[in-house]
């Protein structure tokens, strides 16, 4: 999350990486299928970042959401060559000495779309079936042959039977990029939580040491917690100290791995969670290291907690 106003302090003394959470987005920077990308924003932030000596992540060239007008209805190889090619290598191309790493794809996995593959029918599926991932990537690499590349998905730490199935999807499209020399060199775990699932740390456990297996990097990419669904008559006090307790069971797991590189929270406030607009009972969410008033939660000294520990497990 890049940082302006109010939060600016924060976005400063608080983290090492920024990513922007949509200005990257295709359809950020093309309203409509057509248009010329407009970089003015990304450009700022790419600058914003570099004068105040954050790293920046890229979020992400490949999504099915936040795209441009029009591009719903993409569906043949011709359509990615004249379309989707162009703006991977435009925008990594661009960013290729400012972005250290890119989420290349998002969201590949959709048991839910009923394929063999447990891939996702998003327009790039139409476009190139299963092989639009490895040729983003590709394409990717091509533009900006120093940056680190993620595939990155949500939904796949806890002992929920649906998540589970994710996890096979995720696994199974990875050894396939794995396996034909795709450039990739890291998994991204967005870590949406949620204190109403079933953690069980051998069952994520099993699953970091599968993704370890394959040599690539770990990271958090969008770490928050969903609990106000079943805060019940808690404490806001309560419900923050469960929101970090949350926190703790997951990352506890995660940052045991030697491959885990860093953690990136969805950003820094519940003042300004996308958390906050997803239904009426969660405009009180309480699922990121700082309230609204800016002040730290629990949850910002456990992550500071797990962090000191994990350097002195893994001081590299
Ligand atoms: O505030 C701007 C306005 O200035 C601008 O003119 C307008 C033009 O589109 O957009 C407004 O910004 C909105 C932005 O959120 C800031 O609130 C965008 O409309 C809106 O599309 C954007 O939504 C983002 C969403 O992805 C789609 O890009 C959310 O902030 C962001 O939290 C969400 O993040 C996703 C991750 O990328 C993938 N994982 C799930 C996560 C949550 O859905």
């Amino acid at each position: 999350m890049v940082g302006g106003g109010p939060l600016a302090p924060l976005y400063d003394e608080e983290c090492s990486v920024w990513v922007p959470a949509w200005e990257m987005k295709w359809g950020a920077l093309v309203h409509a299928l057509g248009d010329s990308p407009n970089y003015e924003a990304t450009d700022a932030i790419v600058a914003t970042a570099a004068r105040r000596g954050k790293r920046l992540r890229g979020h992400t060239l490949i999504w099915h959401e936040h795209l441009p007008a029009g591009a719903e209805r993409l569906s043949t190889r011709a359509d990615w060559e004249r379309f989707v090619a162009p703006h991977v290598g435009s925008v990594a191309g661009r960013y290729r000495d400012a972005i250290f790493e890119w989420d290349v794809v998002n969201e590949a996995i959709e048991p839910n779309d009923n394929g063999a593959d447990l891939m996702r029918r998003s327009p790039f599926y139409a476009m190139l079936g299963p092989d639009y991932v490895s040729e983003a990537f590709r394409l990717a690499a091509q533009a900006a042959p120093a940056a680190r590349l993620y595939l990155n998905d949500d939904h796949v730490y806890y002992a929920e039977d649906w998540q589970e199935l994710r996890r096979t999807g995720v696994l199974r499209l990875l050894e396939r990029l794995i396996a034909a020399g795709v450039p990739i060199h890291g998994f991204g775990m967005q870590c949406h939580l949620d204190t109403r699932r079933r953690f069980d740390e051998r069952v994520f456990g099993r699953f970091v040491k599968q993704l370890e297996g394959f040599g690539l990097t770990l990271a958090i990419t969008e770490l928050d917690v969903t609990e106000a669904p079943d805060a019940g008559n808690r404490s806001v006090d309560e419900r923050r100290r469960r929101a970090a307790e949350e926190v703790r069971k997951v990352l506890a797991v995660a940052l045991d791995s030697p491959a885990l590189a860093g953690v990136v929270t969805w950003g820094l406030s519940d003042a300004d969670s996308w958390l906050r607009h997803r239904s009426p009972e969660m405009v009180t969410n309480q699922g990121l290291p700082f309230d609204d008033t800016y002040r730290p939660t629990p949850m910002r000294d456990m992550l500071a907690s797990l962090f000191a520990s994990t350097r002195t497990r893994h001081p590299t």
